[in-house]
């Protein structure tokens, strides 16, 4: 069976250290270990409308902001192909045939779509498309033949509608669609980083992220005001690790060699929290240490980025390109469906 990897994010935002480390840094490992057939990354343009029809200039403006972010994290258009979603009508059709297979109470029980709802402050007045778009994100996926959805916690529940839905469609209609599979960052807190406030998880509306683009200053001080533990106040108290947003980070992201670079007086993390909890280590040390590793993580993608945003046209036209590889790959599923289903009716009887 061919190996197809596909993913996607919402242009309602700049990318940022969350999208990084839950999903972009193992997009950029897969696409260079090169062991797919086919691997698609997709600009969910139309899924960020379900809750944005009267703000379509920030999605817009969003689509080219994303695809910076992809291409200067690495992301290599010669390997995998990058497109936008609503430049791919078969997704909408291959949609609507989907609705028929997924009743009502199975889309409001989605943990995911409840806690966005909740969020938003929707209540009674959700957008049916929002509440619909996990079966949008079905066709999505299925669309591609797609076997592998790296993607972070949040997104779980979409990957178990889709399965759903492919499991209903091919006993349905006989065997037509793959079934795929979710890939979720093994540790914790990279399959589900917290924001600087230590609460919510990152996220462009609750104000708490570090973006892809942020200048070094930005970074440092948003770093230096992250939320650790309320009842540390003096050095010598004994501190908490747990729930401590610094720490949180500092396991996502520390490296081998980053104690050997920046803080040589400790051997590894676990040497680090011993310390802390026991008391005598400050919250400035352990920020000022988490900070160097995020400056080096972001210096080389800023860099890149300011170079790309020179040419946006380029970057358009790399979109427009897999966009229309995209479509070419849709259109065959959906015929396979229409065929699969019994409403391919011309070529029943021309
Ligand atoms: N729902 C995803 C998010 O909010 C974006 C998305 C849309 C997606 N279609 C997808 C992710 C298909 C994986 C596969 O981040």
């Amino acid at each position: 069976m061919e190996k197809v990897i596909l993913t996607a994010d919402r242009p309602t935002g700049n990318l940022h250290i969350g999208h990084y480390i839950g999903s972009i840094q193992s997009r950029v490992d897969l696409q260079n270990q090169g062991d797919f057939d086919r691997m698609y990354i997709m600009i969910a343009d139309a899924q960020a409308l379900t809750d944005n029809a009267g703000n379509v200039k920030k999605v817009r403006e969003n689509i080219l902001n994303v695809a910076l972010d992809y291409l200067s994290c690495g992301i290599d258009p010669e390997k995998c192909c990058v497109f936008i979603q609503s430049q791919v009508p078969a997704l909408t059709e291959m949609t609507f045939y989907f609705m028929n297979l997924v009743t009502l109470s199975r889309l409001k029980r989605n943990p995911t779509v409840k806690e966005e709802i909740k969020l938003r402050g929707f209540e009674e007045s959700i957008p049916v498309g929002f509440l619909t778009y996990p079966i949008s994100q079905t066709a999505d996926i299925t669309a591609f033949g797609t076997t592998l959805v790296p993607v972070g916690e949040d997104q779980k529940p979409m990957i178990e509608q889709a399965r759903e839905i492919v499991r209903t469609f091919n006993s349905m209609y006989g065997e037509t669609l793959v079934m795929p599979e979710a890939m979720i960052p093994k540790i914790k807190s990279q399959a589900r980083l917290v924001g600087t406030d230590g609460k919510n998880k990152m996220s462009k509306s609750l104000g708490n992220c570090i973006f892809l683009s942020d200048e070094p200053e930005v970074i440092k001080s948003k770093i230096m005001n992250m939320y650790t533990d309320p009842n540390h106040i003096h050095i010598n108290d004994p501190g908490q690790i747990e729930g401590n947003a610094v720490f949180e980070y500092l396991d996502a992201f520390v490296k081998k060699d980053s104690f050997e670079k920046y803080l040589p007086e400790y051997k590894n993390l676990d040497e680090l929290k011993t310390h802390y909890k026991k008391g005598g280590l400050g919250d400035v040390k352990i920020k000022l240490f988490l900070n160097n590793i995020i400056q080096e993580l972001l210096k080389p993608i800023r860099e890149k980025r300011k170079e790309l945003e020179k040419n946006p046209e380029q970057v358009y036209k790399i979109l427009f390109k897999g966009s229309d590889q995209a479509n070419l790959e849709a259109e065959k599923t959906l015929k396979k469906m229409k065929q699969a289903m019994g409403i391919d009716y011309r070529s029943d009887i021309f």
